[in-house]
């Protein structure tokens, strides 16, 4: 009876050190991961951005979105980048619509010459995002790294795991739930909208038929969103401020002025009005939830099994 006890208990505290290595394999993202290994990572990645968003000044709002859409499909993994036509850039959310893969490459190719097969394209994104958001006006914070890329895309992850523009509050709220992320979270998350374009396509039943819309708003947006054609026409997502990353979102929120039918659910008589007029009045409030979303979803972590590699050129695995 003692040796079986015994054995057991030999047993039982190898799965219990197994189980620390194995997590040791994903460990905690750290901001100085990169200290030793590429110790010109965020000046690389800072003057990349900083060109690139002077050129453009939508690139930094293009980028976000990348983030987005590559956390929420297995997690913060470059799976988004991949080419080919199993692709997620291929998947219903990103066709003809998510942008800015060129930067990423070019910021990676410099990278690469600077320290090869080091920093991972995930982890490049995740940089890039947050001195895009800064180079134009939005807040900075220090950025966990460490991330891998997964060695294959996830195409009907991607249909399934990210919301449209014509999704209810309840859809909102369940689907960054299903990501661990909480519904202030979400509402920090959508001040992203405070920059960017959208393609009329997207919000010109929101436009022509609903009735919570201010109507200067809606007559103005309608002057290049025809009721039909112009499906790829251009509109900011914020119409005050279109290429400052501030609090405007929330302001316009409060007065009806939400693009999207899922941007004014956040403020339409529900469970998100009194943390939309909170941050509508206090951005300082709005920044640091946003940041703290932002690391938050920045710790999605790919299912456990997923290959993972640092990959060389962000559109193929190696
Ligand atoms: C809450 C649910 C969300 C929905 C339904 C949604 C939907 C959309 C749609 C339909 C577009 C326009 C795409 C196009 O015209 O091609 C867009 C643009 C954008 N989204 Fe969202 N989005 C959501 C949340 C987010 C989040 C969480 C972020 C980032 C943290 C984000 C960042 C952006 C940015 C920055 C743009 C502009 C991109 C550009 O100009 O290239 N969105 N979104």
């Amino acid at each position: 009876m003692a040796a079986f006890t015994t054995r057991w208990t030999t047993l039982i505290a190898l799965a219990v050190v197994l189980a620390i290595l194995g997590g040791a394999a994903e460990a905690q993202l750290s901001p100085n991961f990169y200290a030793k290994s590429c110790p010109n990572l965020a000046t690389i990645v800072r003057q990349r951005m900083a060109a690139a968003v002077q050129r453009e000044p939508r690139m930094a709002a293009s980028i976000l979105r990348l983030f987005f859409h590559d956390c929420f499909v297995n997690g913060c993994d470059g799976s988004l980048l991949l080419d080919g036509t199993n692709s997620e850039k291929a998947a219903g959310p990103n066709a003809n619509s998510a942008r800015g893969f060129e930067v990423i490459d070019a910021i990676k190719m410099q990278v690469e010459a600077s320290c090869r097969a080091t920093v991972s394209c995930a982890d490049i994104l995740a940089l890039a995002t947050r001195d895009g958001v800064n180079l134009v006006g939005g807040p900075t914070w220090s950025v966990p790294l460490g991330r891998r890329d997964s060695r294959a895309a996830f195409q009907s992850l991607a249909n399934a795991n990210l919301p449209g523009p014509g999704s209810s509050l309840a859809t909102l709220i369940r689907m960054f739930g299903n990501q661990g992320l909480s519904a202030r979270d979400m509402t920090a998350l959508s001040g992203a909208h405070t920059i960017g374009r959208s393609q009329c396509q997207f919000f010109r039943s929101r436009i022509y038929t609903e009735t919570n819309i201010n109507g200067t708003f809606a007559t103005r947006r309608q002057q290049t969103c025809p009721r039909s054609g112009g499906d790829t026409n251009l509109a900011p997502l914020d119409v005050t401020t279109a290429d400052a990353f501030d609090n405007a979102y929330y302001k316009n929120l409060v007065q009806q002025r939400g693009l999207f039918h899922s941007d004014q659910e956040l403020f339409n008589g529900g469970s998100q009005d009194t943390l939309v007029r909170q941050y509508s009045t206090n951005p300082g409030q709005f920044n640091a939830d946003f940041i703290a979303a932002m690391i938050k979803m920045g710790n999605l972590k790919p299912a456990t099994g997923t290959a993972t590699e640092i990959r060389l050129n962000c559109r193929k695995p190696n």
